[in-house]
């Protein structure tokens, strides 16, 4: 891992908390990711699932954490199973975790080797009467895809019939969405990184440069400061490219007179950030981009106003709405008469507006998060309102990274350049 060691209080509380939201004699079991195959002999990069990650710390693939408050045998209360290595398997295999190491990591004393998991597990189960299991419920997407968390599921209910079975995903969503002080930090730390990747595109751009060589500037200085990587596919949209929400080719050139819409953002230990930023290719907006340009500041500046604790999500979208229907009826995009005909459930400013302006953001960018859970202190959401105006070649998107607090809410990215003058500041510096 690039990433320094976390302080693995951070583990040692998560687990406690989910610890307590269980029933009595129960036992939870968590695993790692699938690694993807890539080609013949070879995975995609392994990127560990968000759950495991968050109650252990343990980065490693096929993984096994079981939790197992009431057990009575306490060194089976929480225990990890692992990869086994020895001196001889890391020359051939590379270096995996020691248990020593995993310990530290995890702050799990009872650390087994995965080739004793088959035997343990059965003489584990025989005492607990519950059984909670874990599932992707991420209600942004449907996976078709099964993974090693749904197929133990389904091998152990068969094996295993007469046991209660629960879900762990809605207990995992209470405790993700709400950041404690040590995921914040680690939040931070990835938009820092992006912020350095950010200036650094602002001194690269020129009129001929291409999508991809800003790619490469980003993700040069992400790897140099310790990123994994991408927190997701890069986009580099210039021009009319930047009205396709996900535009992924990033191949063209940036031309004299046009605006790029880059949408990047870090990974840092597994935590992520978020950012949108527009830039003029020439370093000078014109009247018109300037115009477009501040339209969607001020809604964005608005809407971080609204992301404090007691707001619904419902209600916060609603309003943003509004303030995005004033602005464009302010750039003349749409008329008072298409304001007084539009439906509720089809506002015409999704027009120019297509997306959602907020999302929860954490071990995943598009993090978990309850729908109808009001704001609370210690959630992270993205603001990220955008104006796209394909006839024009134009689109213009802001994102910035938000933590609500108890006493209003703290911008993450509060450094990274926003104002119009000052990106033009900067790259005519
Ligand atoms: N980069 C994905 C998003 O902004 O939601
Ligand atoms: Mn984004
Ligand atoms: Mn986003």
């Amino acid at each position: 891992m690039k990433y320094e060691t976390i302080n693995n209080d951070l583990f040692k509380f998560n687990r406690k908390n989910f610890t307590e939201k269980l029933q009595r004699n129960s036992i939870a079991i968590f695993h790692s990711s699938d690694e993807f195959p890539r080609s013949g002999d070879q995975h995609f990069p392994f990127k560990q699932n968000a759950d495991i990650f968050y109650l252990s710390g343990i980065d490693q693939e096929k993984s096994i954490l079981v939790l197992f408050p009431d057990s009575p045998d306490p060194k089976f209360r929480e225990a990890l199973f692992l990869l086994k290595t020895d001196e001889h398997i890391a020359v051939w295999e590379g270096h995996k975790y020691t248990k020593e190491e995993a310990r530290q990591v995890s702050g799990i004393q009872s650390v087994f080797w995965l080739d004793s998991f088959d035997k343990v597990l059965p003489s584990l189960l025989h005492y607990a009467e519950r059984i909670y299991l874990n599932s992707n419920e991420n209600d942004r997407y449907v996976h078709t895809v099964p993974y090693r968390d749904l197929r133990f599921g389904l091998d152990l209910m068969n094996r295993f019939p007469l046991h209660q079975y629960a879900r762990s995903a809605p207990l995992m969503r209470e405790l993700r969405e709400i950041k404690s002080t040590i995921e914040v930090e680690l939040i931070r730390k990835a938009c820092e990184i992006t912020e350095a990747a950010f200036r650094r595109v602002l001194r690269f751009v020129k009129p001929g440069v291409k999508e991809y060589e800003i790619e490469a500037e980003i993700i040069h200085e992400f790897i140099r400061r310790r990123a994994s990587g991408h927190a997701y596919h890069p986009i580099i949209a210039s021009g009319t490219n930047a009205c396709v929400l996900h535009y992924a080719e990033n191949n063209r050139e940036c031309r004299d007179g046009e605006v790029i819409l880059m949408d990047f953002g870090a990974e840092y230990a597994n935590y992520n950030a978020d950012l949108s930023r527009s830039i003029p290719v020439n370093g000078r907006f014109t009247d018109r981009q300037r115009a477009v340009y501040n339209a969607v500041l001020r809604v964005m500046k608005e809407s971080i106003h609204l992301l404090v604790p007691g707001t619904l999500p419902a209600e916060y979208n609603r309003e943003v709405g509004k303030i995005m229907e004033s602005e464009l009826l302010g750039l003349g995009l749409i008329s008072r008469h298409d304001v007084e005909k539009q439906r509720e459930d089809m506002p015409v400013y999704k027009k120019y507006f297509m997306h959602g302006i907020s999302h929860h953001l954490g071990l995943d960018v598009h993090d978990i998060g309850h729908r109808y859970r009001k704001m609370e202190p210690g959630m992270v959401f993205t603001c990220e309102p955008g104006i796209y105006i394909p006839e024009e070649g134009l689109g213009i998107r802001l994102e910035n990274n938000i933590l609500i607090t108890a006493d209003g809410n703290v911008d993450l990215m509060t450094g990274i350049p926003l104002e119009a003058e000052e990106i033009e500041e900067l790259m005519n510096g």
